[in-house]
């Protein structure tokens, strides 16, 4: 037997006792944090944080957080790497090689975690009504107050009070009000958001495709687009104007790279998305982690160039890396853009796109997107386009450019993904992403589970620091409230600024989400570093899950799991390519839950010397830790 139980007893005090964490962040004090992009703002006015019918300031209103990076106050950094960690990168990035993970991904594919994703993980409709408008004009200006319900109206009555000591007839009627809160948010609006993340080897056209749909969507005006060009022009990177959009600081212009995550917000009449613009630059993967890790879909694009496919194919390419680290992460279906279909390089004559190129590239690809997890039939759809020239983006590739292609355009494949399932009656959990002061505190974070409304008595966790939510902002506009899968602000009374991190979450009080040191975990290792090749008890390696980065150590292995038998046999040691059961252990308690309750903080991938050696589902957590002490 194992100590499991005991074990908890002993955390169970120090979870309760633990004020701030100073050493959560001591990897990397500016991890957690994936890259919102408030400078992006300017282009797309969509993401601004709109005026409020509350009176309150809104968030734009507030100094820009500190997020470390004095010379860009307007950019939070997101997995800001010290030199030191960047220079680790580069050369584990340099030496870099995906040589068994195809091979262990195809082994994993009976045990594979993101199988088990369920799919009542849904986004539901919104309660603010942005004005349902046709697609191009939707996402056109600022969210305005108009569009959002004020925080006393509608969808948010006076909120319950929730509490730990709650009884039965607290639930149900709790349970009640929330089911009707639902029904009124369905009514407000029934378009269901998404969360999009661009993914893809570097230089795929990710950030040029999200710069492009805002264009067409409305949210940049021809002017911009005149700066950008003439910008780029300066900077010699002409054809990376469209990429402005997206990458807004000095550097990601300078090099024509995205380094942190981009953001942005568009909407069709049928659903309102964010996208996230992940870098596809290997020494970047912590925040194409992140960026993913929020997503619901992914948009894995290919550069069909020629020799660009092939690079980014081949081995230790991050298109291979980035697909199955989306599955991991949860991005349970895929839109693959094969892009730059006007490139020089593979038109035909008269300017067409060439079907022997693109039936190249799908079939080359699916085999392997099929090893990932990811059934060819019912989750990956692919479509031929330009992201630099808007084809087959918001309308059809004209025929005497492409007459072949008879499918979807970009939009209407994403307008027709079925809608992942939330429960609006589980208890509510928003991992935190970024923090700053503005009347208060403001946390961002996406909701995974559960309805939360303004005047809610929450925690954070796992310092259990009680708090009310004093304003629900969903895509910076002031709202009631709101549901899972949305990106939301939390203004809250109570806590200090300095008393929330990225990777703490935010919870209902009657079942605050569980706070661990040690879990037990399924994992498939992939390659593992020639210098670390066995994978045993006492490794230590870096813990991204939900937006938490963690170190930890492997404590035990519990058994080996044959892919094929499923027979669990005991082990000592692994290599790569290997399946087992593994209890992992962190030095202060963490909030995790299991993946089968709510898959989004419930997976994670294991990094070492800056590459990903490991993904992972939670499987169990310690029995007499009681959630939230
Ligand atoms: P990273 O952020 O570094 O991973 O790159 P990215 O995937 O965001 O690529 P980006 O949008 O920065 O584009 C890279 C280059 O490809 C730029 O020169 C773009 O103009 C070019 N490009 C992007 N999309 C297309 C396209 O549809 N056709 C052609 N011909 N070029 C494109
Ligand atoms: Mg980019």
């Amino acid at each position: 037997m194992d100590d499991w139980e005991d074990r908890a007893d002993g955390q169970a005090g120090a979870s309760s006792s633990q004020q701030q964490r100073p050493g959560m962040l001591r990897l990397n004090p500016s991890a957690p944090t994936f890259s919102f992009n408030p400078g992006a703002s300017t282009f797309a006015p969509s993401w601004a944080p709109p005026p409020t019918n509350s009176g309150a300031a809104p968030a734009a209103a507030a100094p820009e957080p500190s997020y470390g990076q004095p010379a860009e106050p307007a950019r939070p950094a997101a997995f800001v790497l010290s030199d030191e960690e960047r220079r680790s990168l580069q050369a584990a990035a340099a030496s870099s090689s995906n040589t068994e993970v195809e091979k262990a991904t195809a082994a994993m594919a009976d045990v594979h975690m993101a199988d088990a994703a369920p799919a009542r993980v849904k986004p539901l409709a919104e309660a603010a009504s942005a004005p349902a408008q046709s697609a191009p004009a939707a996402a056109k200006g600022p969210p305005t107050a108009a569009a959002a319900p004020p925080a006393s109206s509608g969808a948010a009555p006076a909120p319950m009070d929730e509490d730990e000591e709650d009884d039965e007839a607290d639930h149900a009627a709790r349970e009640a009000e929330l089911r009707r809160i639902n029904e009124e948010l369905s009514k407000a609006d029934d378009r269901e958001h998404l969360n999009i993340v661009f993914i893809g080897h570097v230089d795929a056209g990710k950030s040029t495709t999200g710069g492009q749909i805002l264009y067409l969507t409305g949210g940049v005006d021809e002017r911009t687009i005149q700066k950008y060009e003439k910008e780029a022009k300066d900077k010699n990177r002409e054809s990376w104007y469209m990429a402005y959009i997206m990458d807004t600081n000095e550097e990601e212009r300078a090099k024509g790279k995205t380094v942190e995550v981009g953001r942005a917000h568009f909407a069709t009449d049928k659903k309102r998305y964010t996208i996230l613009d992940a870098p596809g630059h290997k020494n970047y993967v912590p925040n194409m982690i992140a960026g993913a890790a929020q997503a619901d879909v992914g948009v894995l694009v290919i550069a069909a160039r020629k020799g660009e496919f092939e690079t980014g194919f081949e081995r230790g390419g991050q298109t291979r890396e980035h697909a199955q680290l989306a599955r991991t992460l949860g991005v349970a279906k895929l839109i693959v853009a094969v892009n730059k279909m006007d490139d020089p390089s593979i038109i035909q004559e008269g300017g067409k796109w060439s079907q022997e190129r693109y039936n190249e590239i799908v079939a080359g690809l699916t085999p392997f997107l099929k090893s990932c997890g990811y059934n060819p039939k019912k989750d990956i759809i692919f479509l031929p386009m330009s992201g630099l020239l808007g084809h087959n983006l918001s309308d059809p590739v004209p025929k005497n450019i492409c007459c072949w292609w008879k499918g979807g355009t970009l939009f209407s494949e994403l307008d027709g993904i079925q809608p992942l399932e939330r429960d609006p009656l589980a208890p509510f959990r928003m991992s935190v992403i970024d923090k700053y002061k503005d009347m208060g505190t403001i946390v961002m974070g996406k909701s995974e589970a559960g309805i939360v409304r303004k005047g809610d008595r929450l925690y954070v966790m796992p310092n259990k620091v009680p708090v009310t939510v004093s304003a629900v902002y969903r895509d910076d506009v002031e709202v009631a409230a709101a549901r899972g899968g949305e990106n939301l602000r939390l203004r809250l009374a109570g806590v200090d600024e300095d008393e929330v991190a990225g990777g703490f979450v935010l919870c209902s009080r009657s079942k605050p989400v569980p706070c661990v040191t040690y879990f037990d975990t399924q994992l498939q290792i992939l390659d593992l570093l020639e210098h670390k090749a066995i994978f045993t008890a006492g490794y230590k390696a870096v813990l991204h899950i939900h937006s938490l980065v963690e170190e930890c150590e492997i404590t035990k292995l519990l058994v080996q799991i044959d892919p094929k038998t499923r027979e669990r046999n005991k082990a000592k040691f692994v290599k790569s390519g290997a399946v087992v059961i593994a209890r992992i252990a962190v030095e202060k308690p963490i909030c995790v839950e299991q993946f089968d309750v709510v898959p989004q903080l419930g997976r994670f991938t294991l990094r070492d010397e800056g590459r990903t050696i490991a993904i992972g589902k939670v499987i169990k957590l310690p029995k007499t830790l009681k959630a939230g002490d």
